[in-house]
């Protein structure tokens, strides 16, 4: 059988509001080309994020309605935690709100001036985090990772000898932790191989340096070691996960990604040393700790999903979906991230508009032209979310320049992503008469959110 169908029937549907071209260039005119601030009724079709915007099934409604508001000791809790403890064998757990609350309470007791945090790749929250508490964050992605168009089974891997050089010029006493990001988002969706996990693992064991998973596409990344790590097609998912989180000491995760989950997130952890301090801070900041800033209902939620995104037939038609999309823009001369991430297609926006320099941010302005032509929102990964300046206030640009459509789980389909490409492809073959962009306001951390952009 060569059709993937999509695993579940559509018990509910939300419509899209329609509007025209020349609408959505006085909308975008107005939201001064951020789509951040659009509002999602002038959106068509949403690629912003895969972040809280899934469908969830009818079970886990159910389980919302099952859902214990107790305060303490929900029973929610009680299968949130089992449920957790199963998946990652780790034997703490501590609900959040999100993601970025289980790192803000992680960096605020790991972090301060003169620490630095590696990763392969940190997300913008998790280095905004990292940041904000006056420590460093170091991306290590391994050289496969840096180049696009170069297709490569795991490209979201550490550099491990990098790891062993960082670690020798900073002091393992310096480096509070590493962070190991599945799969890498801002490094293309790309997965991590079981073996640089490991790797990375035991350099970190070697030098008592506390080892942590950026778990919020878990499952994914199982779903490629799988497909593409010898020795693991006839393994489970759950027993590639729980193998994956076997040489952690502990992890840090999104539910709104691989948990179907439209809110939360949890730390979870083996030192129960550091767990009492994460949850006296997240008594203070999100709740107490059977809830953590969730209701009742959320962590059924939670659970439920968690258990359903392990589902083969699920994870082969999310692989194979998003495949779908890169490899028809592939088709047309689209110079995408290859191969296909988990969760989202990257464009190379540097490749696809090469005559807009990179201060002029081209990934931003192939953001804007996609909403203008078919209503897509996407989210720009490139030096409007990553640059800094230099002493003299010159663009020091990201690595890459790249564009993200992230694809929400269960939400779309295929005749929704065949409109996507149509527009993507229609942009591509005006692409020279589009202009870049100036930054006409902005914040220090995360100005991505918030800029205001005019074009050139
Ligand atoms: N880590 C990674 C790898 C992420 O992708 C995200 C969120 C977070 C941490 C933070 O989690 O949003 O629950 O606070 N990524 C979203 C995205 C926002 O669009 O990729 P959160």
């Amino acid at each position: 059988m060569k059709t993937i169908i999509e695993p579940f029937k559509i018990k509910s549907v939300e419509p899209i509001s329609f509007n025209t071209k020349e609408e959505r260039f006085e909308i975008l005119e107005k939201a001064d080309y951020n789509p951040f601030q659009v509002k999602a009724g002038d959106v068509l079709i949403d690629l912003l994020t895969d972040s809280g915007t899934s469908a969830m099934s009818s079970n886990q409604w159910a389980g919302v309605m099952m859902g214990d508001e107790s305060y303490a000791g929900s029973a929610g809790f009680f299968h949130f935690e089992k449920t957790v403890k199963d998946i990652t064998g780790f034997p703490i757990v501590i609900p959040t709100h999100q993601g970025r609350a289980a790192e803000k309470i992680l960096f605020s007791i790991l972090g301060g001036k003169g620490k630095w945090f590696i990763s392969n790749t940190l997300f913008d929250t998790t280095r905004a985090n990292i940041e904000f508490s006056g420590a460093e964050g170091i991306d290590l992605l391994c050289e496969e990772g840096k180049h696009p168009s170069v297709p490569s089974a795991f490209k979201g891997n550490m550099d491990i000898e990098a790891l062993k050089r960082v670690i020798g010029e900073k002091g393992a006493e310096n480096i509070p932790m590493v962070i190991m990001t599945v799969t890498n988002n801002s490094g293309g969706g790309q997965p991590v191989s079981m073996q640089n996990i490991k790797e990375a693992s035991a350099v970190c064991k070697e030098h008592r340096i506390p080892f942590f998973i950026d778990a919020c596409r878990f499952a994914e990344n199982s779903y490629f070691i799988k497909l593409r790590e010898e020795g693991y097609a006839d393994r489970s998912v759950p027993e590639i996960a729980a193998e994956l989180f076997s040489y952690a000491d502990g992890c840090t995760m999104s539910a709104k990604k691989d948990a179907f989950a439209n809110i939360g997130g949890f730390l979870a952890m083996k030192d129960p040393e550091l767990a009492a301090k994460c949850r006296n801070l997240l008594i203070i900041t999100e709740g107490f700790t059977t809830y953590g800033g969730l209701a009742g209902r959320d962590l059924e939620a939670i659970a439920i999903g968690l258990k359903e995104v392990m589902d083969e037939h699920y994870l082969q038609y999310r692989i194979r979906s998003v495949e779908y999309l890169t490899n028809k823009l592939i088709a047309a001369g689209i110079p995408v991230m290859q191969p296909a991430g988990g969760h989202a297609v990257y464009i190379d926006a540097k490749a696809f508009l090469p005559h807009i320099p990179v201060d002029q941010y081209p990934g931003q302005a192939l953001v804007c032209a996609l909403y203008i032509e078919g209503g897509i929102r996407s989210v720009e990964i490139g030096s409007l979310m990553f640059g800094k300046y230099d002493a003299n206030h010159q663009l020091k640009p990201a690595q890459m320049e790249l564009i993200r459509l992230a694809i929400p789980r269960r939400v779309y389909t295929q005749s929704h992503i065949d409109y996507v490409a149509e527009i993507v492809i229609n942009v591509f073959e005006s692409k020279d008469s589009l202009r870049g962009l100036t930054i006409t306001e902005e914040t220090a951390l995360l100005r991505h959110f918030t800029a205001k952009l005019k074009p050139v």
